[in-house]
């Protein structure tokens, strides 16, 4: 048999002893359920739950798509989902989300507990742009130039465990885009100057929401020499914003808001703090995923929306509201769509509920226990910050 076999005495009562499926064999492995159709998924995903019981949790990131985050035990963002994977006792987390999500809840989980991702192709390009080399040739340059006595890093959520070791290790901490207020209180309290990874939307939007001028950020692009900032400019800079984005939140545009406010008076809008400064400063407010859905659900009977986030929460959210009498569009007609979340197909929740029914972990993610420490840090300081209401603008 190919893989380790893991603590026979803890297998799933009535269910064989569980082994670990080495990597190399997603594509292989799953050939027969891809070439299914999803709605054939539904039974065998319902009777695979049933057999697991309690030893299996699914996670689903409000991005899912509806046929597979029907079959969440939880939804949320990734504030909320990291830390009911913090909490709870199943042995097995099957994370429906992407890989910084589910490396997240690995260095959360206790020792026993083994956590899955369906499909390994689903990444983000956003924490792909920041690297850890890239990372720590930026803070050797900040050292050189500054000193980094005063830099506290900071980094969202959507980046790899080892930038989040990195954080930890330097004192500094990890944020959500639910928390990331509190994340920059807590860093100004430990030192005058942030480092804020990968996202520089997020990373302004927060800042400029506590009044730091747009003059006191620079954006630092681990491409160029010294990040391409001029030393006086660093020097003065209360916030070092990394040169990233979100390929998705990024394609919403200030003529969108501009669009909505034209057509379709008396709609709010409202959007990701991943959107562009420019058209946050337009929109009535910003929050993470679970904000923007409670705002809605808290507006009352005849609110209409336009939401500028991943499209399909916004058809989710749609399709939920209208038989409330709200309306919720998208800010974009085209649809902003996370091609990465949408990997995660019932095919891959199918093959990898099976897999444990059959005995075996697939794609398990798995944290070096040497990053996990100062992950771990990283996001427990994380977790002491309380998430906030979405930020209101004055219109
Ligand atoms: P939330 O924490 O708001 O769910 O955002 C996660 C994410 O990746 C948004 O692009
Ligand atoms: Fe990453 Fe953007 Fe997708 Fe979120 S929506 S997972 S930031 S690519």
């Amino acid at each position: 048999m190919n893989g380790i076999l893991v603590d026979d005495a803890e297998a799933v009562a009535g269910l064989p002893a569980i082994e670990t499926a080495p990597i190399e064999g997603q594509a292989c492995l799953l050939e027969n359920y891809l070439s299914q159709p999803d709605h054939t998924m539904d039974a065998r995903i319902a009777a695979a739950r049933a057999k697991l019981g309690k030893e299996a949790v699914v996670l689903g990131h409000h991005y899912q798509r509806d046929e597979v985050i029907q079959f969440a035990d939880f939804t949320g963002d990734s504030y909320k989902l990291s830390k009911i994977a913090a909490e709870t006792d199943a042995r097995y987390i099957l994370f429906c989300g992407v890989h910084f999500m589910a490396e997240s809840a690995d260095v959360l989980a206790k020792p026993w507990q083994q956590v899955i991702l369906p499909d390994l192709n689903a990444g983000c390009s956003m924490a792909d742009m920041a690297e850890i080399g890239q990372v720590e040739d930026c803070w050797d340059a900040l050292g050189a130039s500054l000193g980094t006595d005063g830099i506290v890093p900071l980094t969202y959520m959507n980046s790899a465990a080892d930038i989040k070791a990195f954080c930890g290790e330097r004192g500094g901490l990890v944020c959500t885009s639910s928390n990331a207020r509190g994340a920059f209180e807590w860093a100004f309290a430990r030192g005058n100057k942030i480092l804020f990874l990968p996202d520089q939307h997020l990373g302004r939007n927060t800042a400029f929401s506590m009044g730091i001028p747009l003059n006191e950020m620079v954006v630092w692009d681990p491409y160029m020499i010294n990040g391409g900032v001029a030393p006086d400019r660093l020097k003065a800079a209360k916030v070092i914003l990394w040169k990233g984005h979100c390929s998705v939140h990024q394609r919403f545009l200030p003529e969108h808001v501009d669009r909505v406010r034209r057509d379709e008076p008396g709609m709010q809008v409202i959007v990701h703090p991943e959107c562009r400064w420019e058209v946050c400063q337009k929109a009535d407010a910003l929050g993470s995923t679970e904000r923007l859905i409670e705002l809605i659900e808290k507006s009352p009977e005849g609110s209409s929306f336009a939401v500028g986030t991943e499209i399909h929460l916004v058809n989710r959210l749609a399709a939920r509201f209208a038989p409330l009498g709200k309306r919720v569009i998208t800010l974009d007609d085209s649809g902003c769509l996370c091609t990465t979340m949408y990997r995660i197909s019932p095919a891959h929740l199918a093959w990898a509920l099976e897999s444990l029914v059959a005995g075996k972990v697939v794609n398990q993610i798995k944290v070096s226990e040497q990053t996990k420490h100062w992950a771990k840090v990283a996001l427990d300081r994380m977790l002491e910050v309380p998430t906030a209401h979405a930020i209101q603008r004055p219109i």
